[in-house]
């Protein structure tokens, strides 16, 4: 694939200015009375530092003098930020360190007062949860499109956003998931228009499509799409190091003065700062090869998606999906291997990968595994994974052996799979989250109001947020996915035997 070319800059995007700050520092000799306590390796116990080696250990400095303050910067971050705002098309950017699950809380305390309606799809991380707890703002839900085929969910449209705010005139912002842990888009220029429309914001959860802005045969980032925030896990996409993410604002709607107070209430004052300086070579690597590495990328993950559809019963959607309802567009670079009808489920398939051929995917869902795609994914890795899912399909597995109860086997066998429905909201989540609760036994809990977040992981979508009522269906389909061997993240009681509800 041929890369497009850069896009002009008028910043120079060849400066990785915090980087070299660090480097600075380091080149400077200075004896540091300062933190962190290991006095850049010194104090640090041997066989890490020999393992990590004495340069990452040199940079993981604190905020002093020539190193700038993430929380209020004047120094080398101011050009750091610029730099990231300039090739992410934003109007400001903000380095994260407590990855996206930060910038979710920081997006809807910057948009939302408490009581404040904002509409969000069901299908959101459950790090929006910790948003909508602590603004405490009102969820109204909306439900994204559920393909039954695919057994997932995907974006929520235009249309659903418009029924949304015709409902529910005053909702005071619109949140999207896009692209979804599966790689699908959402029509995000078609729902900014209607939000703003009604001069409402757009918080866009990018978390997985901080790559969109760099090559055109992504989907349109939520930048371009003209969406008034967003967030970016650089550290699942790009080249920074885990827990880094970005967050991107444009236009009037998202109140700066805001934004910046609830970003230093949230950021540690300790940041490490190889992890900043890390954000800041991710997005030189962005600006400089971005379209180049991307090019490639693609390449390889659709050549890896031809050969995976090659091997009978298994399926790998694509191109073909587009323009179904919710799948406005489609990252290539992840690849859902549908395993279903090789007899296994997707956590038993994950596992055998990574036994057998010591390959590891990212996600694994009842019916599916994910395959991320990345700049860092080589050829070798992916003949690997190829490999890997060829000889499982090799095996002549019976389907009986599905499901350990048998009960998923016979639910997809008669069509009656099904997500179970949106409950009942009966409290705002931040007063069901703090009110006074009991403990009941999960079985007998329809009726009562949830005070937890149940979320079966992956993917990570909650089942159960806090304020909603505990429905009959909900306690069948968590059982089910525990029988399946699911873990359940959020509640007090791991196994689940137990829930925390509103007394
Ligand atoms: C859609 C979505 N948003 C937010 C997050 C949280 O991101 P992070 O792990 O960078 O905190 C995730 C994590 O998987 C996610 O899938």
């Amino acid at each position: 694939m041929k890369p497009p070319e850069p896009r002009a800059a008028a910043l120079d995007q060849t400066r990785a200015p915090y980087f070299a700050a660090l480097l600075d520092y380091v080149d400077a000799g200075v004896i540091p009375f300062h933190t962190p306590g290991h006095k850049q390796g010194i104090g640090m116990e041997r066989a890490f530092r020999d393992f990590v080696g004495d340069n990452v250990l040199a940079i993981d400095l604190t905020q002093i003098r020539g190193l700038d303050d993430l929380l209020q910067p004047e120094e080398a971050l101011v050009e750091a930020q610029e730099l990231a705002a300039e090739c992410f098309g934003a109007q400001q950017s903000f380095f994260l360190i407590n990855g996206s699950t930060s910038g979710n809380q920081c997006m809807m305390m910057a948009a939302l007062n408490p009581g404040d309606k904002l509409a969000i799809p069901r299908n959101s991380h459950k790090s929006a949860m910790g948003g909508l707890i602590m603004s405490g703002a009102t969820p109204v839900w909306m439900q994204p499109e559920v393909d039954e085929a695919l057994h997932m969910d995907h974006t929520v449209t235009p249309e659903t956003v418009r029924a949304t705010l015709r409902r529910d005139p005053d909702v005071k912002a619109i949140y999207v998931v896009s692209p979804t842990y599966y790689g699908v888009a959402a029509d995000l220029e078609a729902i900014v228009a209607i939000a703003h429309e009604h001069d409402i914001p757009v918080l866009v959860d990018e978390a997985w499509g901080p790559h969109f802005h760099f090559h055109p045969a992504l989907p349109l980032s939520a930048m371009q799409a003209g969406a008034d925030i967003c967030i970016n896990s650089t550290h699942k996409m790009l080249g920074s190091m885990s827990q880094t993410a970005m967050l991107h604002v444009q236009g009037n709607r998202i109140k700066l003065d805001r934004l910046k107070a609830v970003y230093k209430l949230f950021l540690s004052t300790s940041p490490n700062l190889v992890l900043v300086a890390s954000l800041d070579v991710a997005r030189r690597q962005m600006a400089l090869d971005g379209p180049a590495l991307l090019s490639r990328t693609i390449e390889i993950a659709n050549e890896a998606r031809r050969q995976l559809n090659e091997i009978t019963r298994v399926y790998c959607f694509g191109e073909e999906q587009e323009g179904r309802p919710g799948v406005f567009d489609l990252d290539p670079t992840k690849i859902t291997i549908t395993v279903k009808n090789l007899g296994y489920t997707g956590y038993e398939a994950e596992e055998i990968l990574r036994r057998r051929y010591n390959v590891q995917l990212e996600l694994a869902d009842l019916f599916n595994v994910v395959a991320l795609y990345t700049i860092g994914t080589t050829t070798e890795a992916s003949d690997a994974l190829v490999h890997g899912v060829r000889e499982l399909a090799r095996e002549d597995r019976p389907v009986d052996i599905f499901s350990p109860s048998g009960v998923l086997e016979r639910r997809m066998n008669t069509g009656t799979y099904k997500l179970p429905s949106i409950p009942p909201i009966r409290l705002v989540p931040r007063d069901a989250f703090l009110a006074a609760t009991e403990f009941v036994p999960f079985k007998l809990s329809a009726g009562r109001i949830c005070a937890e977040v149940i979320t079966p992981y992956p993917p990570g979508i909650p089942v159960l947020s806090p304020g909603e009522e505990i429905t009959p269906e909900i306690i069948d389909y968590l059982t089910l996915e525990k029988k399946a061997g699911v873990k359940m993240q959020g509640p007090y009681d791991d196994e689940l035997k137990f829930i925390r509800v509103v007394r």
